[in-house]
């Protein structure tokens, strides 16, 4: 899929379909939550979240105190959608339309969060530019929580094919930089009354 098919197709998805609409719709994204704290994030720790689309994460950071966070995401749509959500809360996000494997990082992070954005990516090619904006947008030291479909998970997602994970699969993808400290399997159930087994994986970089 190019860059111009993937952003038309995000588009299209957020702005046909409500918050509830969608399959990976959480009400609290309680296991990302788990790993961010146990990462060792404060209020002080800056956050990005990868393909956060219209995700509540934002709302729970803020809600805990965070006050450094970044959302990223393909589809200014989704975004729209979570700013509106969010109300006056939304200025004191930044918000940034990109897609991760061709954003160029003005800033290092401390934790780098993504809940299935980097399953999306069927290609070695976008992987590997993935991996490299990871590389540049977390700190030495700073924490990547990363949830995909896991092994016994979807094969699609949205519609489109998706690459299945487990822990290991993970860090031999991000490399001997990316230290994997813990992983989790979650059975997330869609708004749809489907269940869909994640993996959340906790890394540290180097
Ligand atoms: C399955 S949704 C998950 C959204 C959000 N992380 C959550 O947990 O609710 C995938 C998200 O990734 C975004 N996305 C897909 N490919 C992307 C890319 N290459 N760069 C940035 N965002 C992307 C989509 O717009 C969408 O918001």
């Amino acid at each position: 899929m190019n860059d111009l098919s993937r952003q038309a197709h995000w588009q299209n998805v957020y702005s046909t379909r409500g918050e509830r609409e969608v399959s990976w719709f959480q009400e609290r994204p309680a296991v990302s939550l788990d790993l961010i704290r146990a990462a060792g994030a404060t209020p002080a720790s800056s956050v990005i979240d990868i393909g956060g689309g219209a995700s509540r994460l934002v709302d729970a950071l803020l809600a805990d105190g965070f006050g450094a966070v970044t959302v990223l995401d393909i589809s200014e749509a989704a975004l729209s959608a979570a700013r509106q959500r969010l109300g006056s809360k939304a200025a004191a996000v930044t918000w940034i339309v990109a897609d991760v494997t061709a954003w160029e990082p003005t800033q290092v992070y401390d934790l780098w969060h993504d809940r299935a954005v980097l399953h999306f990516l069927t290609d070695a090619a976008d992987r590997a530019a993935y991996v490299a904006r990871l590389g540049k947008a977390l700190r030495p030291g700073g924490h990547a929580v990363i949830g995909t479909f896991a092994l016994d998970g979807p094969e699609r997602c949205s519609g489109l094919p998706v690459v299945r994970y487990d822990g290991k699969g993970l860090a031999d993808l991000l490399g001997p930089n990316f230290m994997l400290i813990d992983t989790r399997t979650d059975a997330h159930q869609t708004p749809m009354g489907g269940v869909q087994r994640f993996q959340f994986s906790l890394f540290r970089r180097r």
